[in-house]
């Protein structure tokens, strides 16, 4: 699989369906998503790459208006960061040149970043990319230049370049460094249309290749790191855009690796924006670590000071999520104190409550409640609580939906259900899959809350929003819906092996039967509902009573039916 590191083979393709679906990362999809997926290319640019391949012409349709700006915009890019880099090995690049080579930077890590210089003075991008047939308004909405009514001027004035590229290598914006101690520090290109922090990241062109070899990816804050960390051997290395992670930055690494170290200073790692990105990486079915810097320090000078070593050794170390932030609740509690202990115990059963392998997380309660000398019965318990309020609340965390790696297909997680009810909701999604008939007849009878497995559910949830006309379901493009959810499109991906139909008859009494095992586990659940109501002397929702009594007249019918 070229998505994930493995050892055992766990790629399968489906020649007849054209889909691909590997059962040990959970990508999946057709010959498009592949290509976009392993060569990090858009929908446009994977068909192109495939029809060059496949010797099949492609009828372009003129290009749009914004297509048009789009190139003109890329183009002025691309020449800018050529003419910076020329300046940089200019007479006029002395004192930049000068500055890179105290902070050890050299020739050869310029050459591939592309460094460069933006020479003093308001007009010498302007001017410099104006004889090149480039006009001052393109390189105002590139980020280039500023002006409004007045004469426009460059935005980049005496600063060190470091060109900001896409997935392919293209150019798409600029972080420009002062040489001196002016403000700020790094200035930007502003967002646009055409650059977006949040779905960029500094460094990924040059480091997908080895990010995908090494099954890792190891996440710094700076643009300097990312270089020195490069020319010390480290091509992994990538740089969040100092904003918080976004779901479209932990996607585009997580298609190459199922693991991200990130090497943050240990304050900046705490940051509550940098977990949430954290959490959205893991609920894609990654694996995160937290290398502990040096207090103070950032890989760019950890590696300046101990040499490629110091910071191998931070990465060696790098420590779980789970165990990282035990590390930073141990240091928030003081736990020679009652209550200190119990607010321990308290902020970790959320944490562990969230490790979906049932097997890690005994391990964890087992290591935490000796180190922190509590009974590991008193941990587990406030852990299954945690999980129970996560499971039945109303306010289900995205988590519980998101299916991680290491639980069996089809297991609805922690709560557990049984294995009729499991079985009952696969085989209506069988029936669905293989005649969209099904999904208006299986839709009318039971809505999608009634499906208990989490994956069930959103598979469920997708079919009974598929337009019935359209013909019967395309599988890759299920799948590709489900993309995120990888519990949920293994389980179809499953089905796709399994590939049982039936005579039409006996689909039709199985269906029946399916919808009658999930009917009954509803009415068990409601029924349930108003035993504990009655048991604390409460009045139970209208609601559920009513829905109870419904069920209840239904069922019998069908019993003597
Ligand atoms: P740092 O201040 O840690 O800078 O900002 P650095 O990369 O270590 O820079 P040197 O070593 O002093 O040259 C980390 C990152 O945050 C963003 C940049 O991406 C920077 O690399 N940043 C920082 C800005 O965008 N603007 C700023 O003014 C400062
Ligand atoms: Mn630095």
């Amino acid at each position: 699989c070229p998505f994930h590191a493995e050892k055992t083979p766990s790629f399968n393709v489906n020649p007849e369906k054209a889909i691909f679906h590997c059962f040990g990362c959970g990508e999946g999809g057709d010959v498009f998503a592949f290509i976009m997926k392993r060569d990090g290319l858009d929908f446009r640019a994977a068909v192109e790459s495939l029809a060059e391949r496949a010797g099949v012409a492609l009828s372009k349709a003129p290009p749009t208006p914004a297509q048009l700006e789009a190139a003109g915009i890329r183009h002025a890019l691309e020449l800018a960061c050529q003419y910076y880099q020329a300046a940089l090995a200019a007479g006029a690049g002395a004192a930049a040149r000068e500055y890179l080579k105290g902070r050890g930077i050299g020739q050869e890590a310029i050459a591939t970043f592309r460094l460069g210089y933006a020479p003093a003075g308001w007009r010498s991008t302007l001017d410099a990319l104006g004889r090149k047939g480039i006009r001052p308004d393109t390189l105002i909405r590139a980020g280039l230049a500023v002006g409004g009514k007045r004469r426009p001027y460059d935005y980049f004035r005496d600063r060190l370049m470091f060109p900001i590229a896409d997935g392919r290598g293209r150019v798409v914006g600029f972080g420009a460094r002062t040489l001196g101690s002016g403000e700020p520090k790094y200035l930007n290109s502003p967002e646009s249309p055409h650059f977006s922090k949040g779905r960029t990241w500094y460094g990924l062109h040059l480091a997908r290749d080895s990010i995908r070899r090494q099954g890792r990816a190891v996440v710094v804050e700076g643009y300097t790191d990312v270089v020195a960390a490069h020319q010390a051997g480290f091509t992994q290395v990538v740089a969040s855009l100092g904003t918080a992670l976004t779901r479209d930055q932990a996607r585009s690494l997580h298609v190459l690796s199922p693991e991200l170290v990130i090497a943050y200073d240990a304050d900046a790692a705490g940051q509550a924006a940098t977990w949430r990105g954290l959490e959205i990486f893991r609920n894609l079915g990654g694996t995160v670590k937290v290398g502990i810097m040096p207090e103070g320090e950032d890989p760019d000078d950890l590696i300046r000071k101990q040499g490629p070593e110091g910071f191998s050794s931070v990465l060696a170390g790098a420590l779980h999520l789970v165990d990282y932030r035990y590390t930073m609740i141990k240091r928030e509690q003081d736990l020679t104190s009652p209550e200190g202990k119990s607010r321990a115990v308290g902020a970790l059963a959320p944490l562990l409550a969230a490790v979906t392998d049932a097997v890690a997380r005994e391990a964890y309660v087992a290591k935490f409640s000796n180190d922190l000398r509590v009974p590991a019965e008193i941990l587990a318990g406030a852990v299954v609580r945690s999980i129970e309020a996560a499971a039945y609340g109303h306010k289900r965390p995205e988590k519980a939906h998101t299916a991680n790696r290491g639980r069996t297909l089809g297991d609805p997680g922690p709560a557990a259900i049984s294995p009729a009810v499991l079985e009952a909701e696969k085989e209506l999604i069988r029936l669905m899959l293989v005649d969209t008939g099904n999904i208006t007849e299986i839709k009318a009878k039971l809505d999608e809350g009634k499906f208990v497995s989490p994956d069930c559910r959103a598979v469920v949830d997708r079919l009974y929003r598929w337009q019935v006309d359209e013909g019967p379901v395309d599988m890759a493009r299920l799948m590709s819906f489900l993309g995120e959810n990888s519990g949920a499109t293994s389980l179809v991906a499953m089905m796709c092996v399994e590939d049982t139909t039936y005579p039409a008859e006996t689909a039709k009494r199985v269906l029946a039967d399916c919808v009658e095992v999930l009917k009954r586990r509803r009415l068990e659940e409601l029924g349930k509902l108003l035993a504990a109501a009655d048991m604390e002397g409460q009045k139970a929702q209208s609601g559920v009573i009513v829905e109870y009594q419904a069920l209840l007249k239904e069922l019998k019918g069908s019993r003597t039916g």
